[in-house]
């Protein structure tokens, strides 16, 4: 797919297959097209050449709404709605719809799955970076998306916290069954992930595929950090 912006090209051809259940990252330089891939996959953005497919359909004009709803996303800056309570926060995506499940149980299960049940009435501004970037990735999975995209989930964080938070889309990601594509500068970030896509200037510069316990460092020697 390609994606231009005035006198720019932000994706040049780039064409990534990525399979049920990997977890991905992409890396790259600030500007090389980390965002614009994930706001691709999400819908939030149309390319200008090519097409998306998620799940053998592709993503065309009429079914990007419902294919919004499918997927769900994490911000590096967490995005919370500072005057709402933590519940209220998961709550939010679907307050506004008719759902076919009790949200409030939902949204409490999530939170116990982020470790954060016992802070439902807290409001974001009463817990840490950490704990709003856990708080965040449960209202993104408040619609069980099959696929979680999260752009650089780990930026704002100190790297023992953006550990957690990479354990937690690991884990979340097994428990729930979706398939995880997340954009990062940190190469330990990179390295957990099953396979790491580097883009530089809108096109993709290297696919690896990352075996457990491989020595990635040795090989993707620009990586070390
Ligand atoms: N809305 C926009 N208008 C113009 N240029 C944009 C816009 N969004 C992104 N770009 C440009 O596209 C390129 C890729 O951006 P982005 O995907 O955000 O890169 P990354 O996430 O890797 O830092 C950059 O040069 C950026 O300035
Ligand atoms: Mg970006």
């Amino acid at each position: 797919m390609t994606r231009r912006y005035p006198g720019l090209v932000a994706l040049d051809g780039v064409d990534l297959e990525i399979g049920d259940g990997e977890a991905v990252a992409v890396t790259g330089p600030s500007g090389s097209g980390k965002s614009t891939v994930l706001h691709l996959v999400g819908g939030m953005d149309r390319p200008d050449e090519g097409a998306i497919e998620v799940d053998y359909v592709e993503l065309t004009a009429r079914r990007l709404d419902a294919h919004r709803r499918r997927i769900g996303f994490v911000f590096q800056r967490f995005h919370l709605l500072p005057a709402l309570t933590v519940l209220d926060n998961v709550l939010a995506p679907v307050l506004p719809r008719r759902v076919d499940f009790d949200r409030r149980a939902r949204a409490m299960e999530l939170l116990g799955a982020v470790g954060l049940a016992a802070r439902a009435d807290a409001l974001p501004s009463e817990l840490s970076g950490g704990q709003q970037q856990r708080v965040a990735t449960a209202r993104a999975l408040i619609n069980r998306p099959g696929v979680l995209l999260a752009d650089e989930p780990t930026g704002n964080l100190d790297s023992a916290t953006g550990r957690e938070i990479i354990d937690l889309l690991l884990s979340l990601r097994e428990r729930y069954g979706m398939t995880l594509l997340l954009t990062t500068h940190d190469p330990e970030v990179a390295v957990s992930c099953d396979r790491i896509v580097r883009l530089h200037d809108g096109r993709i510069v290297a696919d690896e595929r990352i075996a457990p316990d491989d020595d990635v460092f040795d090989r993707l020697g620009g990586l070390r950090p």
